[in-house]
């Protein structure tokens, strides 16, 4: 039975939320963990009726990454106008709202508390249940929206501060099969897209080059670990930047692009390698990509490639994979890494 029982703040009347619940659950979520400030409305855990996001990739451009202080004035300067939108797109009044949710970790602190006071404070205002979202969980029932997907399957998580193979049991029970031990895949493919002098936000800037570049014209080394689930890129990383010093050496013009493909070369083999056979470990044949790395498009492909091999692959729509609101919605429905209560506090690690 997925279905658990919050009380609203005021009048402490008790509202069933989860996919066995009797009634619609039409739930409002807000998501600022970093820099994007989003808002959402998501019934039932999987369709998307409304999907906000502000985006503050102009304003860190100019750092060439997210300074926190200046994340959290942007999420303060965005918030209302993101959640007025957010009801505006559904056309649905506060009052027709089952819950109100809000990620509170593991994220920036400063930008966290934004998101999550907004949230309580719409919970307060309208007497609904308030419920506290793990932002990692999320990015795994991104791939609920639009689906029927239900667990059992091994879910590969790339973003930008976690590399993990989870083992999802079901909505409610996932065990990690196996992470990195230092950089995640998306603070890789950031630091490498630096060296390569692209502009913030990296990873897609490198994905767009290495599409021009040759992947398989420099050799990239691949960590060894004692864990053969777990991953390391910080090697790598170094490798890359003693690359590019002995190129600029030798070449008036550094072949950025062969660079960027090979390097993309390396990470998404690696992924689909360790991913695969961890899916083999626990049996499972649907294999589940998350994260905003997932929205990179040659780990989509190997990924997809291995419906050949009759494996069954999810993969968000590519709006779903970076930092959306509809994500945190999802998963405070499917009650998958939550907490309800007005008490619960914002944490930045997992
Ligand atoms: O999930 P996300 O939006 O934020 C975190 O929770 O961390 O992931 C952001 C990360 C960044 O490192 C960004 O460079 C990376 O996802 N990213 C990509 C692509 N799109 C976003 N990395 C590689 N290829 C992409 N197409
Ligand atoms: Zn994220």
């Amino acid at each position: 039975m997925i279905l658990r029982e919050f009380r609203t703040p005021i009048s402490s009347k008790p509202v069933l939320i989860g996919p066995d619940s009797k009634e619609d659950n039409i739930i409002f979520a807000i998501e600022s963990s970093c820099d994007e400030t989003a808002a959402a409305i998501v019934k039932n855990g999987r369709e998307v009726l409304s999907n906000v996001v502000a985006s503050q990739i102009k304003t860190h451009i100019e750092f060439g990454g997210v300074v926190p202080e200046v994340a959290a004035r942007e999420h303060l300067e965005a918030i209302n106008l993101v959640i007025a939108q957010a009801f505006e797109q559904a056309n649905i009044k506060p009052q027709d709202i089952t819950a109100f949710a809000a990620t509170v970790g593991p994220g920036l602190v400063g930008s966290l508390l934004v998101g999550m006071n907004a949230g309580k404070a719409l919970a307060l205002a309208h007497d609904k249940p308030f419920i506290g979202v793990n932002h990692l969980n999320a990015h795994v029932c991104a791939n609920y929206l639009d689906t029927d997907l239900t667990p059992p399957f091994a879910a590969l998580l790339i973003s930008g501060g976690h590399t993990q193979i989870i083992e999802v049991k079901s909505f409610l029970e996932q065990r990690i099969i196996g992470e990195t031990i230092d950089d995640a895949v998306g603070e890789a493919y950031d630091k490498v897209a630096r060296l390569l002098g692209l502009p913030y936000p990296g990873g897609v800037n490198l994905d767009k080059l290495a599409q021009n570049g040759n992947p398989f014209a420099y050799k990239l080394p691949e960590a060894k670990l004692q864990n053969e689930f777990d991953f390391s890129f910080s090697g790598l990383k170094t490798a890359a930047l003693q690359l590019i010093q002995k190129l600029q050496k030798e070449n008036d013009n550094l072949p950025k692009a062969d660079i960027a493909a090979s390097f993309q070369e390396n990470v998404s083999s690696v992924l689909l390698k360790k991913t695969k056979k961890a899916a083999d470990n626990i049996n499972a044949k649907t294999i589940v990509l998350a994260g905003g790395v997932a929205a990179n498009s040659e780990i989509r492909k190997k990924m997809f490639n291995l419906e050949n091999q009759g494996y069954k692959i999810y993969a968000p729509a590519l709006k779903y994979c970076t930092d959306n609101a509809s994500m945190i919605a999802s998963s405070a429905y499917f009650l998958s890494g939550t907490t309800g209560s007005l008490d619960v506090e914002v944490f930045s690690r997992s």
